[in-house]
Order: structure tokens, then C-alpha cells, then sequence
């Protein structure tokens, strides 16, 4: 486990060191990072024990699940949304522990705060509910138990795929939409504050989690936003430190610079598992291969492609079954896994890769809705479920049903409002759900004299999808896209080789051509000297050529333009080249070890009570 120091996108300033003692170890943490990640940098990754003593770790990473509580100066917290901020000592609970009887002070008046509209979850479908109704004058409260607002939109480092007719969000990246959407004045949001249940007669009860103040909401009508929990399948050794979901792996990477592992193989090709094996990318780590157990990818192509061109071998057809601990099992060390059909192993093509210290889970999401069915119960028709919470689905999803239930909201009140922008928002959340499907094969191209004549852009993005900022970023007009069905087209007539596209794709589907100098142009989000070879690669991450990077054109939006004049492609054979990996640095092919490993190890259903999957079978 380490401390990220430097980051591609995200600004790492030095906080305040702060110490606090672990079972008698003085633990040196960062004000306004948890307790999770000074222990996980200060290697300690056991936070608590299951029944039968097996050690545990974090599970949901974002204070759902309570698998990571601990005595924090007396007190029961979860470690992983507790700051280190003014703390003396942590400890593991005791397995006996009883907690005092904290006498409450009756006299103390409990606040009723009244609105029309409480939205349960600041992340990207609560605040665009909030700006809807907002912007119609419409009293609402925000309540969310992180102590920022944005949700999942806060560990998201990527620019964000939008189709949009005016370009709003497109291209930003996550953080910064989630701080566009709240926009300057927060009143009427309340961060640490977790609502712990919803009363007859639409009463909604919070608490603070900082001060543990007790405050009740009435309101008519309830949003819930919130949003999502990981899908975890069971398998041998799951919950030993070192495997983890993609949820706590992003939150410990992008919130807290905590980089859970150097060496990690992800489980799971679909969009988390690209965007976050880019990402630990980005963050320093090396990811050995992914692995899906399906026979196909199931992400969107580009964000597919962007991860196979760092060099990262996707690996079809393969399930995960063993996570192989290390000797007290405070880490691991390796995986078997097999070859699968119908997600079921094949007997007989077991095999280990080792190497790793870190599995990252990233086998979907199911939604967070214990919430949205009370609400349904006491609200009734005014309570509406958005983002997550109802179906899971792309940031872009999550923005347009918030914005379409507040509309909702307006229509019920008899609140006056345009229909026409209900029908416009209700039209692109369609859209925007949906899969993406092939148009065209292969980029369209220039005609080899105007691939002679001036620079130009080849656009591989085949796949018709809800995205839409290319559109925007050509000053010259070149680029158009006319519906989420179709793609990009480009008229190479008017492309006079700026490269302002290259960087401007959430995708990095954009890629730019000198013929007469040799030269590509490529995006890339990673550091990089100017000076150094590198090999040119296709969208699979294979070496087509050699180079070398000339030149990095810094963006202000981070995502950089690499010119690589390539050293032995020329014409046809450059438009091939999609990315470029320093050549010290490009992955060996990963090799399988025979499975001879022999550690007893169960599959755990339950893991704070220890309940076998055998035992639930039986
Ligand atoms: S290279 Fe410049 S002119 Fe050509 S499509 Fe891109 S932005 Fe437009
Ligand atoms: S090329 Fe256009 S549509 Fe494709 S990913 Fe990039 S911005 Fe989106
Ligand atoms: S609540 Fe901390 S890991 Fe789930």
C-alpha cells in the first residue's frame, strides 16, 4: 500500500501530518484523509476479525457496509469515511465489546426543518434534480453522509461522454460536473448526514454523523439518490486483504491517494473495469491483465481500447476462483483462475498468475434501493428513484433521470415549467442508455493526396453512442455527429490539422497525422519525457513500429498531446498507430503458472459471521 505523490490529473497537495496510535503504534495520517488510508499506508490492512478470527479489511470502501468499524477514541466509527482529523487512538473492537448507554439530553429541542422536496444524495442524479427544481424556485434539501457533494462523481478523474446540443458537460471530468451542477451557493445541502429512516406522515429522520445531532425533515416529496453498491461474486478467500472492490479501489486512489497495490489483476471488462485499470494506471500501478469470464467485452470499445493500448492484455472467457493469501493472509499474492463457460469454470484449466497484490473486483453494480422502497411505502407517488438507485447506468444517465423526476416533481405540484424541456431531458435519457452498436468498420479516411497535402485527425470512434463533445471541440467545423445512433463523421476539407480535437475526446478516440514529417499526435494522460523512445502501438497494444516523443503539448484540461515522430512508419502503415508505451516499460506477456497450490480455503457467504457457501447449498 502507498502513498500517491504524484497524479497525471489530480492535484496531490501535502496536508497537515497528523499521529495517532494503533494498538500501541504511533500511525502518522494526513488531515482530511481517513483512518482507512493512514492504515493502509502504514500497512496495516486488518481493521477486524470475523468470528472465527479471519482477518477483514474494507469492503464497501464508502460507509455502507460497516465492515470496516473500529473503536475510534471510544467510539464505533467506520474508519473509511472517518478522518484522522483531531484523533488520539484506534483500535480494533473487542470481540466482547458492549457499547455504553449514552444518556441523551432530553431537553435538548430536535430541529424540524420543513421544504417541499428532500433529495436523499448529492451525487450527479440528486444535483441535477436540485438545479431543476432550483431554477423553478422549488424548496429542496439535499441531505448526503459524505462530507462533499458528488457521489461517484467525485472519484471519477476521466472526462465524461455526454451528447448534448449545447455543450455543457461533455469532456469534463467527473469532480469538476459534480461542482458545476451544485453551483456556488450550497444552501439547503447537508453533508454528514445519514437518513436513518422515514417516518409516517413524510418525515424524514437524519442524523449528523460528525456531531450526531438528531434533526427531522418534513417535506412532500423524496428523491433518492443513492446511488449503487458493488456486485462482489463469491469465491475462495474474497475478503483477504488485497482484494477489494472497484468502489474502494477508486475511493482510496482518487479520494485519498492510497494506491491499495502495485501489481493488480481486474476482474471484469466492462466499463469499471477499464476505467479503473486506467486509472491505477494513471496512478502508478501496474495492472497485469484483466480478466472477463464472459466470451466478449462487455464496455463501451473506446474506453476498451484506451486500456489495451497501455499494454493491458484482456483476457476473455477466464473466471476468477481463488484469491491466493500471502503467509498471515494480511495480503495476497497470486490468483487461479479457469477457463469458463456460462460463467462456470472448465475442469481441468486451472492455472495461477502471480505477481499481483491486488484483485479489483469490478463485476458491475446493483442498486443502493433499500431507501427508494421505504420511501415508496410512506411517499407513495411522490417518492421517485433516480440515477442508480433505479437502474444502473453512465453518469450521463444518472444527470438526465435526476433532471426528468424533478420535472416530474414540478408537473405534480403545478409548478409552471417548459414541457418541451421535459420532453427534450425524457428524449436523451433514452438515448443515453443507450448500448453502443457498430456503424462503420474502420475510421473514415482522407484521400491519400490530402493525407500527402496537410496534417489531419482520424477519428476511431465506430460505434454509435451518447457522445458528443468532438462536435464541439473543432473551431473549423469538420467534425459532425447527428444523433446518438451515428457517429463522428469528418470532412477533411475543412480539417486543417489543428489537432484542438485530440484532446478534447472523452474517448481518446482522436488521433492526429503528419505524413510529410512522420509525425502522430497522439492524447495521452500519463507522464511522460519529451526525448523518450517509445514503440507505436494499434488499438490491441501491439508493437507496430518504434519512436520517438518529440514534443508534449500541455492542455489545460490535462489530457495532453504527445507528437511522436515515428521512426519507421510511413503513409498507410502511420495511420495505423493508435498509442505509443515507453519502451522500458512495455508489459512482458503474462505467463500462467501450473495450479499447484495446496491452501485449504473456503467460500465464505457471510464473512462477519463466517457462513460457508457449502453450508447455505446444504
Ligand atoms: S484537427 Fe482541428 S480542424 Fe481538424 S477536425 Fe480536429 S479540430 Fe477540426
Ligand atoms: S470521437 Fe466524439 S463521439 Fe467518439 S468518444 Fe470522442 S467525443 Fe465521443
Ligand atoms: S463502511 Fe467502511 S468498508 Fe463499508
Amino acid at each position: 500500500m502507498h502513498r500517491i505523490d504524484t497524479h497525471p490529473i489530480l492535484e496531490v497537495e501535502k496536508k497537515q501530518i497528523v499521529k495517532f496510535y494503533f494498538d500501541g503504534k504511533q500511525i502518522e495520517g494526513e488531515t482530511g484523509f481517513t483512518i482507512a488510508a493512514a492504515l493502509h499506508q502504514a500497512g496495516y490492512p486488518v481493521h477486524s476479525h470475523s468470528l472465527r478470527n479471519r482477518n477483514r479489511s474494507l469492503e464497501c470502501g464508502i460507509g455502507k457496509c460497516g465492515a470496516c468499524e473500529m473503536l475510534v477514541d471510544g467510539q464505533i466509527k467506520r474508519i473509511c469515511i472517518t478522518k484522522v482529523d483531531n484523533i488520539k487512538e484506534v483500535s480494533e473492537i473487542p470481540k466482547d465489546y458492549t457499547p455504553s448507554i449514552i444518556s441523551k439530553n432530553t431537553d435538548q429541542q430536535i430541529k424540524i426543518y420543513k421544504t417541499e422536496v428532500v433529495i436523499i444524495g448529492s451525487g450527479p442524479a440528486g444535483l441535477a434534480a436540485r438545479e431543476i427544481l432550483n431554477n423553478h424556485k422549488v424548496a429542496n434539501i439535499v441531505v448526503d453522509n459524505n462530507d462533499k457533494i458528488g457521489g461517484q462523481f467525485t472519484m471519477q478523474t476521466h472526462q465524461f461522454f455526454f451528447f448534448e446540443k449545447e455543450k455543457k458537460y461533455g469532456g469534463m471530468r467527473g469532480f469538476d460536473i459534480a461542482e458545476t451542477l451544485a453551483g456556488n451557493d450550497r444552501t439547503g445541502i447537508f453533508l454528514d448526514s445519514t437518513v436513518w429512516d422515514l417516518l409516517e406522515g413524510k418525515r424524514v429522520a437524519v442524523k449528523n454523523i460528525k456531531t450526531d445531532e438528531i434533526y427531522y425533515i418534513d417535506c412532500e416529496y423524496l428523491v433518492i439518490a443513492t446511488g449503487a453498491v458493488p456486485f462482489m461474486p463469491s469465491f475462495e478467500n474474497d475478503d483477504v486483504p488485497g482484494v477489494y472492490t472497484a468502489a474502494v479501489v477508486q475511493k482510496m486512489m482518487n479520494n485519498e491517494f492510497t494506491l491499495l497495490g502495485k501489481n493488480v489483476l481486474t476482474v471484469g471488462a466492462g466499463n469499471i473495469g477499464y476505467l479503473t485499470s486506467y486509472q491505477l494506471m494513471q496512478a502508478g500501478a501496474k495492472v497485469k491483465a484483466i480478466i472477463e469470464a464472459q466470451n466478449k467485452e462487455g464496455g463501451f470499445p473506446v474506453q476498451a481500447n484506451r486500456v489495451r493500448r497501455l499494454g493491458i492484455p484482456v483476457i476473455l472467457s477466464h473466471i476468477l476462483l481463488k484469491a491466493i493469501p500471502n503467509e498471515d493472509y494480511t495480503g495476497i499474492v497470486g490468483a487461479v483462475i479457469a477457463e469458463a463457460e456460462n460463467f462456470c469454470p472448465i475442469p481441468g484449466t486451472e492455472k495461477i498468475i502471480d505477481g499481483i497484490d491486488a484483485i479489483n473486483i469490478c463485476t458491475g453494480l446493483v442498486p443502493d434501493d433499500q431507501l427508494l422502497i421505504k420511501g415508496n411505502e410512506v411517499f407513495g407517488r411522490n417518492c421517485f428513484g433516480v440515477g442508480d438507485a433505479i437502474r444502473i447506468g453512465e453518469g450521463t444517465s444518472a444527470v438526465l433521470r435526476g433532471k426528468q423526476a424533478a420535472f416530474e416533481i414540478l408537473e405534480s405540484i403545478g409548478t409552471r415549467y417548459n414541457y418541451n424541456d421535459y420532453l427534450t431531458v425524457s428524449k436523451e435519457y433514452i438515448d443515453s442508455q443507450q448500448h453502443p452498436y457498430r456503424v462503420i468498420e474502420t475510421p473514415f479516411k482522407p484521400t491519400p493526396e490530402r493525407a500527402e497535402n496537410k496534417p489531419f485527425v482520424l477519428i476511431d470512434c465506430l460505434y454509435g453512442f451518447a457522445c458528443n463533445p468532438c462536435e464541439f471541440a473543432c473551431p473549423h467545423g469538420a467534425i459532425t455527429k447527428t444523433s446518438t445512433s451515428t457517429v463522428p463523421a469528418i470532412d477533411f476539407n475543412k480539417c486543417i490539422g489543428c489537432m484542438d480535437c485530440v484532446y478534447q475526446c472523452p474517448g481518446l478516440a482522436i488521433f492526429g497525422y503528419h505524413q510529410k514529417k512522420d509525425w502522430l499526435f497522439l492524447p495521452i494522460e500519463f507522464a511522460c519525457n519529451e526525448q523518450s523512445e517509445v514503440f507505436l502501438v494499434n488499438n490491441n497494444g501491439e508493437k507496430i513500429g518504434e519512436g520517438i516523443i518529440e514534443k508534449i503539448l500541455k492542455k489545460t484540461n490535462k489530457t495532453n498531446i504527445a507528437r511522436v515522430k515515428a521512426l519507421n512508419l510511413q503513409t498507410e502503415d502511420l495511420m495505423q498507430a493508435r498509442g505509443f508505451i515507453l519502451k522500458d516499460l512495455f508489459p512482458e506477456k503474462v505467463e500462467y503458472k501450473p495450479n499447484n497450490e495446496n491452501i485449504e480455503s473456503q467460500t465464505y457467504i457471510c464473512h462477519c459471521d463466517d457462513v460457508k457457501l457449502e453450508e447455505v447449498k446444504d
